[in-house]
């Protein structure tokens, strides 16, 4: 299913426009069902109602686990790097993996986890969380994987908006030279959460933890009581295979949800294309398996392809910004896929730390969460790939389950910090703000997706009207992204970043709604704006204007206490890099925040603010330029 040649790239798209249903059936051939489809496809965008390979039965992890067995048992499925470089790595190997998961899988029906239970997993990256994600598809439990970094509340918002039963979790974790204390995030979030009956704490940092009675037990001793015999629960194609939830523009947190069949034929196929990936190779994505990059392209794409999958448990620049080639070297890496944040933030230090290291088994270079700026992109090509690596630029969203947008390594002809071409069976278009298409090349627009993709979000847990609303509401009948896009002379896409009010800090999504709400939370604050401003290693910034009326002379301390509020309610993750205190926020007659004016005002425009004729108050758009300025 790997392609080979441009021209053959430029047949199987043809192919796969005007016979998608043969397209997918083709590629789904590769993997094991226990039984076939009845049907490809059927689908609608307006309810939206989609389905693929209605019928078929399966079980994801014995694409991803039991059919290496025979002829690659013995090939590392995991490589494990730890946070501190002289602790020693951890291999296992298909065998040993599948074991773990059984095992594991086995500890949570003993638990009383049955197919259909949703499982909330807050963990360090250990290998422990990979077997944990795959023991619930192993008993058809549906995870939802929250990312390390997210507060007691954030945690409880999302175990209760799925109604977890059981949460799996560690004692702590490392990352650099921070430790989180996982457990303790848990116990102050379980407290909202009436729905968990069990708590399985994995040992790790070994801080104390407090174990509550009948609810919490040891990782460690559970496993010692059941066996490695785990016969795999046989799923539908469309029964749900996780939940990841993710910021909007508006509201809380939504629960995308994806499904067993679909979801493992485009993680699959999308990981084998783009990256080329050669047998005995080893990928290493520096992602969190908290986030989709993680759940793709560390644990089911890979596996699913019996490749050998790298995961890192610490940040790329500890202890020294030599620690990325360290590891790169030490374990012959030869597909790096990692984020342009951390690409610039390695390029700060620059080129004394690559000095010395052998990173000559690269081959691959893959990029993904926000735009590359085109000096990273050189960056990147010319010291770490030698210019001898093409590189990725992967579009995609947590939606879309994998890869959309994306050159095929050694396939597509590149240009810099361009995501390049639509991958097969991907259908773009752009459209203006009424939503009709934007056809011709050299053009902007909103990006939309016309046609269905295997990997796609089924609906937003709990709320399929939302995930209606969100995506398939804004344009009738296209599946609307949230990115604005430009096609380029070539018929090239360059995503050009989000059109609604979602930031992207570091490759994370957050929603500016949800920032100001966490704000608003501090007493003395009386209303907030956030708008996302360029950032130099972020990518973006996150900048609050806060109307806060009794400010008292030590402002400094109340941005504090204002950014521990905002740690407090959704994370550190969420925390404003700049904050200004202001008077009143530009409004419009009907009372609507003007961002645009804020948003100039943040990236230290003055004078083209544009129109302000139709505020309410154009006197405080001074004001704010003053304070701003000030920073
Ligand atoms: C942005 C991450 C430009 C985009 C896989 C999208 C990108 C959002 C790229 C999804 C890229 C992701 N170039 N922008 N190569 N990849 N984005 O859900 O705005 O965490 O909508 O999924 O990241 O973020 P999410």
């Amino acid at each position: 299913m790997q392609i080979k040649s441009f021209a053959e790239y430029e047949e199987t798209y043809r192919f796969s426009v005007e016979w998608p249903e043969k397209f997918w059936a083709g590629i789904a051939e590769e993997f094991l069902w226990r039984k076939k489809w009845d049907k490809v496809l059927s689908w609608n965008f307006s309810e939206p109602n989609i389905k693929w390979f209605e019928g078929a039965k399966l079980n994801i992890t014995e694409n991803c686990l039991d059919r290496h067995l025979a002829k690659n048992g013995d090939k590392p499925a995991i490589i494990w790097e730890s946070n501190d470089p002289d602790k020693s790595s951890i291999t296992l190997t298909y065998k040993v993996l599948h074991e773990q998961v059984c095992r594991f899988a086995n500890v949570l029906k003993k638990n009383g986890v049955v197919k259909g239970d949703r499982i909330c997993i807050y963990m360090p990256m250990v290998p422990e969380l990979a077997v944990a994600v795959l023991a619930c598809a192993r008993i058809g439990a549906v995870h939802s994987v929250i990312f390390g970094g997210f507060s007691a509340k954030s945690i409880a918002d999302r175990i209760n908006d799925s109604a977890c039963k059981l949460v799996i979790t560690a004692d702590g974790s490392f990352r650099g030279n921070k430790q989180i204390q996982l457990k303790e995030v848990i116990d102050d979030a379980l407290i909202g959460c009436p729905t968990v009956e069990k708590v399985i704490v994995l040992t790790h940092t070994r801080t104390p933890v407090s174990m509550l009675k009948g609810r919490d037990l040891w990782f460690e001793d559970e496993i010692k009581q059941v066996d490695t015999d785990c016969p795999a629960e046989e799923m539908d194609a469309e029964d749900m295979l996780f939940i990841l939830y993710t910021s909007g523009s508006t509201g809380k947190p939504k629960g995308v949800v994806h499904t067993v069949g679909g979801y493992m034929v485009y993680a699959g196929y999308t990981f084998t294309n783009a990256f080329n990936y050669q047998p005995d190779e080893v990928f290493f994505c520096t992602a969190d398996i908290g986030w989709i990059t993680g759940h793709s392209y560390i644990v089911y794409g890979p596996l699913s392809q019996g490749a050998t999958t790298l995961m890192f448990e610490g940040v790329p620049t500890h202890p020294t910004p030599s620690r990325l080639w360290e590891i790169i070297e030490k374990h012959k890496v030869n597909i790096l896929y990692t984020a342009p944040t951390a690409i610039r933030s390695l390029m700060s230090y620059g080129t004394d730390p690559l000095k010395g290291k052998d990173l000559s088994t690269l081959r691959v270079l893959g990029s993904v969460g926000e735009p590359i700026n085109e000096e990273a992109w050189h960056w990147f090509d010319e010291e770490v790939g030698h210019k001898n690596c093409p590189i990725v630029d992967t579009w995609w969203q947590t939606e879309t389950g994998g890869l959309m947008i994306s050159p095929i390594a050694f396939v597509t002809p590149l240009k810099p910090a361009c995501a390049t071409l639509p991958l097969p069976g991907i259908q773009p278009i752009l459209v203006d703000e009424q939503g009709n298409e934007i056809e011709g090349n050299g053009v902007n627009g909103n990006l939309c997706i016309k046609f269905p993709w295997p990997g796609m979000l089924r609906t937003t847990y709990g709320d399929h009207e939302r995930c209606k609303q969100t995506y398939f509401s804004t344009y009738p009948d296209l599946y609307f992204t949230g990115d604005g896009c430009m096609r380029d002379e070539d018929g090239y896409y360059k995503i050009t970043g989000r059109v609604d009010d979602v930031i992207n800090v570091s490759g994370h999504r957050i929603g500016t709604a949800e920032v100001e709400n966490a704000i608003n939370m501090h007493a003395g604050v009386v209303e907030s704006a956030v708008v996302g401003y360029p950032h130099e290693i972020k990518g973006q910034g996150i900048f609050a204007f806060i109307i806060y009326p009794k400010l008292h002379n030590e402002s400094d301390l109340t941005k504090k206490d204002i950014l521990q509020t905002v740690t407090r309610v959704i994370g550190a993750i969420a925390k404003p890099d700049k904050i200004v205190f202001v008077s009143g926020l530009p409004k419009t007659r009907s009372g609507k925040i003007m961002r645009r004016i804020l948003r100039k005002i943040a990236e230290g425009e003055t004078t083209n603010l544009g129109d302000t004729s139709t505020l309410l108050d154009p006197a405080v758009v001074e004001e704010i330029i003053v304070a701003a300025k000030q920073l």
